[in-house]
């Protein structure tokens, strides 16, 4: 994209990752907002990034077993591993949200 004075801006850190139109993407619909809508939007989104990308391993893993590359797909499905360790520590947040909390927007 060209910049004031006509030449390619450079690629930034927000732009790369798209930072403004991802952080735009929680909308709350609790009226008024409910504190705990955010963290329940938030922790869901993010398991939703991580599951696309533990398809896109394992579609990896697929491939490389298919063509014999076996290193590959056992490297492929090692940080499909992490990753579900990651997901499963991201319950712990989850869990700092009452059953009060959910319900306080979640009747709405
Ligand atoms: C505090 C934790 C959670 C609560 C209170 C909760 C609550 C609920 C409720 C009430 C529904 C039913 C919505 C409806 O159809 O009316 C639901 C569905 C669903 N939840 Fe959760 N959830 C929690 C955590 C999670 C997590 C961690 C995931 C993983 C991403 C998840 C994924 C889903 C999915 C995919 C559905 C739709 C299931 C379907 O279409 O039948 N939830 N959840």
């Amino acid at each position: 994209m060209a910049n004031d004075y006509g030449k390619e801006a450079p690629l930034s850190y927000n732009k790369y990752l798209r930072v403004p139109e991802l952080i735009d993407l929680q909308t709350c619909l609790s009226s008024p907002v409910h504190h705990d809508e955010l963290l329940f939007i938030t922790v869901h989104q993010a398991y939703e990034l991580w599951f696309k990308q533990i398809l896109h391993e394992i579609d990896a893993a697929v491939v490389s077993m298919k063509e014999d590359r076996i290193a590959e797909a056992v490297q492929a499905m090692r940080r499909v591993g992490e990753i579900e360790k990651l997901l499963i520590s991201q319950i712990h947040i989850l869990e700092t949200m009452t059953p009060f909390g959910f319900s306080g927007f979640a009747t709405n």
